[in-house]
């Protein structure tokens, strides 16, 4: 959902490219806190750690940390699974600061300590492999991998925690003591907005060190390529996390837009270590790489005979709250985020049908204009699974409300979709109409539910509706309150086959400071809005979770949001937001999806198409073609755009686009497998190469190739008119890949350049992968449950491949009482075998193995047999293609519930 009216109307005015208006958004140099930390003197810190306090315990070692002002309490905590946590707060604190409450999936798992060596300046722990070393003056703490130190906090002296004080009073005379302060320290001005910061200045900083890492990652989310670039004072911003409704937003920057996981992965080709910065106030990190653009450390390296060492440095700086961070030391890509995702969790197995097709668009009309879209779907022979409906539904957009006339019938339209295999997702925004007789509204006024502003009045903002509040989703009894409107007897007109989108939940202010709320609005506990900001869409999310799940206790939910924190993943999945029908905006999603996905994110789209303004042809079938490759798959649309759903094209385009949407949902099978697999080990869906091939150094920028798990690369296409494009195969001589529009074989030598029409992108299997397909594509995944399954083998250089699929019901619980089948699929010396991963687990499926298709086998097979524990053994007949690239062995016919062997001969 794009901004205000207003300001679409502006931007109609002004061109008809326009871009951000910057200018509604914060620079460093215009946040006070940014400015104060930035400025703080490296390598002088005032910040000495007591050893003579120092107390240990079983998993922790606790001391004072003091600085010339204040007293801190220290705590470093070891944590499974190589992770310490590092707290620190103030002793005796004028105000409580805030401690975030959302973000972690339950308490931490603790291990056992072991300290080494303790004198009067250091004390070293060992924790397994890794060891700790506590530098008391000044402080600094180094986290050692073996012996390898990977990562040095305050090695640059930034630490800063901002202590909590009464204001200093102005004093006439002018008092010489008192050290000047920052302008914006006490309350600050951004445009027309004022922040009265009650509490005055809290702000808090680290520096991290990487010694040994060529590139860092993580930090979305922003328009941005996945390899983070080098900011600094006087050049570029830090990457700000700070959820914001950005309009139009700009790609290439370090701008804030609508969702925050502050997680720092900082990789080499020896080690991988992550950061977690567990604040939710706005944050800024600065970003320094050796390898950039250092070329006058080099010279002085090279003079003073040094060795120029690759390193990455890193500043977090937050505006307030404790001081809360975990390290996690890896040592691999896949352990880091496997780590991350041990601390927020991990995104619970959706329904089947979310890996579908959704079509939205702001806005469907009418009950009959989804009902035609849903029909001419069906006659161009286009798979759907989802019809969206923006806000446009409501009645003058007041949320759990269907418009009188457009939408009278939505229980008959809903019902109507289903009887044909569909859902409807239906937007619900956080922001409510202040308008008198609206139950929400008055419920809300009446109950005292809403944010107030610092004078303890409701907080009015302008959103859709116009004047606005915001229910205080912090507050529990506004959870259960809310989430209760979910329920079908409060949700008229709505059914259990409705799934919701959240927008807006940053939250969007339109009159606000940076488009959201102010900074001293107030909220349940007496936080301050500054405290909390970063984790009102997670909240409201998670609201939103707990009403579906109440309503059908027996459904997974489905909601998508805009806004998010770290954790979110175990809510809803999440959309770019508003992007652009142009081809820079095509390419910036696999990159931003990528690294969602590292921050535990895996269910990402982008709105195929662009969001604002019309894409031609190309740029809608080439979208689609990319898209297939991300987890979430829907098309959206600017309510001011033509229509464009793929119908409406000349045949070339639809023939492409229905190529895409079914080559999507025959492997439907695979991406629910690899989010049942997410689900079980953390990791992420869709990874960048570095992931899989950590220590090839030419991987480390590459963000417009995603690995689907172990089994698919996909490259986009994002240039206009495209006749190749540029592929790395990664992995070496060893390493097969396969084409999937032909089947050809490569090897993971580097750089090809792989030719291109219209009618594909290069989308690779992986040799030694084993991926399960539905290759009879229907009008909706629903009337696929029970097809049966064709398996693609590709065979690595020993001719050999392994691979997992998992089927249950596609919809409820009953996975949690092992009403399912997880399969393990190995080909080796000729034969195809099959077991159960978990062997109690159960699901009477009605599927069967249709076809195998195995890739890279010698050419001279005659037949196949196959093997069931029951049944006699059975010839099956195999062919190959022209070009002997693919054999096939034709109809095993055996239920996906068997145990089979199936031997080549
Ligand atoms: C539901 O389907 C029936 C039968 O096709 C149709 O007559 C009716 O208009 C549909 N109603 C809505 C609200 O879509
Ligand atoms: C093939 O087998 C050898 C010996 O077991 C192993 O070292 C090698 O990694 C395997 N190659 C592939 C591509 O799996």
């Amino acid at each position: 959902m794009a901004r205000a009216m207003r300001l679409f109307a502006f931007a109609l005015l002004v061109a008809i490219a326009a871009s951000v208006d910057r200018n509604n958004f914060k620079t460093c140099d215009q946040s006070s806190f940014c400015r104060r930390l930035r400025k703080v003197e490296q390598d002088n810190s005032k910040y000495i750690l007591n050893l003579d306090t120092l107390q240990v315990s079983a998993h922790s070692l606790e001391a004072d940390l003091l600085n010339p002002d204040a007293t801190f309490k220290f705590t470093l905590t070891a944590l499974a699974g190589n992770t310490f946590r590092l707290f620190a707060d103030e002793i005796k604190p004028l105000h409580k600061r805030y401690k975030v409450v959302g973000a972690l999936d339950g308490e931490p798992k603790l291990t056992k300590l072991e300290v080494l060596e303790r004198t009067k300046q250091e004390v070293v722990i060992k924790c397994g492999d890794s060891k700790v070393k506590l530098i008391a003056e000044p402080f600094k703490i180094e986290f050692y991998n073996k012996d390898t130190v990977v990562a040095v906090v305050n090695a640059r002296g930034l630490f800063t925690i901002e202590h909590l004080r009464v204001k200093p009073q102005e004093q006439a005379d002018g008092n010489e003591e008192l050290p000047k302060e920052d302008p914006g320290a006490w309350e600050e001005n951004f445009k027309s907005h004022h922040d009265s910061k009650p509490r005055g200045p809290e702000a808090l900083a680290m520096d991290v060190t990487f010694p040994g890492a060529i590139r860092a990652y993580g930090l979305p989310e922003h328009a941005d390529h996945l390899a983070l670039r080098s900011t600094g004072p006087g050049a570029t911003d830090p990457y700000r996390l700070y959820n914001l409704d950005v309009f139009e937003y700009e790609l290439e920057t370090t701008m804030a837009i609508y969702g925050a996981v502050p997680v720092l992965y900082a990789h080499g080709p020896e080690n991988t270590v992550g950061v977690f910065w567990h604040n939710s106030a706005e944050t800024w990190v600065d970003i320094s790489n050796s390898k950039d653009t250092n070329v006058v450390s080099s010279i002085v390296n090279l003079v003073s005979g040094k060795k120029d060492e690759n390193k990455v440095d890193a500043h977090f700086m937050s505006e307030s709250g404790v001081l809360d961070v975990f390290v996690m030391l890896g040592p691999k890509p896949a352990d880091v985020v496997k780590q991350y995702a041990a601390l927020t969790g991990v995104a619970p197995l959706p329904q089947y049908f979310t890996f579908g097709y959704h079509q939205c668009r702001w806005n469907y009309n009418d009950e009959d204009d989804v009902k035609n879209v849903v029909e001419k779907f069906d006659e161009g022979d286009f798979p759907l699974d989802v019809m969206w409906l923006d806000i446009e539904y409501t009645d003058g957009k007041k949320y759990f409300t269907w418009d009188p006339v457009k939408f009278s019938h939505s229980t008959v339209m809903l019902n109507n979709l289903t009887a044909t295999g569909r859902k409807l997702v239906a937007i619900i925004d956080p922001h409510v109409k202040r308008e008198s007789g609206y139950f929400l509204h008055e419920d809300a006024l009446n109950n005292d539910y809403y944010v107030k502003d610092k004078d303890g009045k409701v907080f009015e903002g302008w959103c859709w509706p116009g004047s606005s509040s915001y229910p205080d989703f912090f507050d529990p009894t506004v959870v259960d309150y809310y989430s209760n409107l979910y329920s079908l007897d409060k949700f008229k007109g709505s059914t259990e086959n409705l799934y919701i989108w959240n927008d807006m939940n940053e939250p969007s202010v339109f009159n606000g400071p940076e488009i959201t709320m102010g900074k001293d609005m107030v909220h349940y506990g007496n936080w301050e809005h500054r405290h909390v900001h970063n984790l009102y869409g997670l909240y409201y999310t998670m609201v939103t979770m707990k009403g579906l799940q109440a309503r059908s206790p027996n459904k997974r939910p489905f909601i998508l949001t805009r806004a998010f924190f770290a954790g979110s993943q175990r809510y809803a999945a999440m959309w770019t937001g508003d992007n652009a029908a142009e081809w820079s905006h095509l390419a910036i999603s696999y990159p931003m999806c990528l690294s969602v996905a590292l921050g535990g994110i895996s269910f990402c789209g982008a709105d195929i198409g662009g969001f604002f303004h019309n894409p031609d042809p190309e740029l809608l079938l080439r979208w689609y073609q990319v898209a297939t490759w991300l987890p979430f798959f829907r098309a959206h649309a600017h309510i001011d755009t033509k229509r464009r759903e793929p119908y409406l094209y000349g045949s070339d385009v639809q023939m492409r686009i229905r190529n895409a949407l079914k080559l999507r949902y025959a492997h439907l099978p695979m991406w629910y497998t690899q989010f049942w697999e997410h689900s079980r080990t953390g990791e992420p869906v869709i990874r960048p190469l570095f992931y899989e091939f950590p220590e090839d150094s030419n991987v480390l920028d590459i963000d417009n190739q995603v690995l689907i798990g172990k089994s698919v690369m996909a490259t986009a296409v994002s240039q206009h008119s495209a006749s190749s494009a540029s592929v790395y195969l990664p992995g070496g001589s060893e390493q097969l890949w396969y084409d999937l529009s032909d089947f050809k074989s490569y090897t993971g030598s580097g750089y090809i350049t792989y030719p291109v029409n219209l009618d594909k992108i290069p989308v690779f299997y992986m040799g030694g992968s084993i991926v399960s397909r539905k290759d009879r594509p229907r009008r909706a995944s629903s009337l696929m449950h029970d097809d049966p399954y064709t398996l693609y083998v590709s065979l690595d250089n020993n001719k050999s491949a392994t691979g997992t699929l998992y089927i249950d019901d596609s919809e409820s619980y009953e996975y949690k009482k092992k009403k399912y089948l997880y399969i393990r699929f190995n080909y080796k010396d000729n034969t195809l075998t099959n077991s159960f991963i978990d062997q109690d687990a159960k699901y009477p499926t009605l599927s069967w193995l249709e076809r195998v298709v195995v890739l890279g086998a010698s050419n001279n097979f005659r037949y196949a047999t196959l093997k069931t524990p029951k049944g006699e053994d059975t010839i099956l007949q195999v062919s190959y293609d022209s070009e002997g690239r693919s054999l096939i062995i034709r109809k095993p016919g055996v239920s996906m519930r068997e145990k089979f062997t199936i031997t080549l001969h």
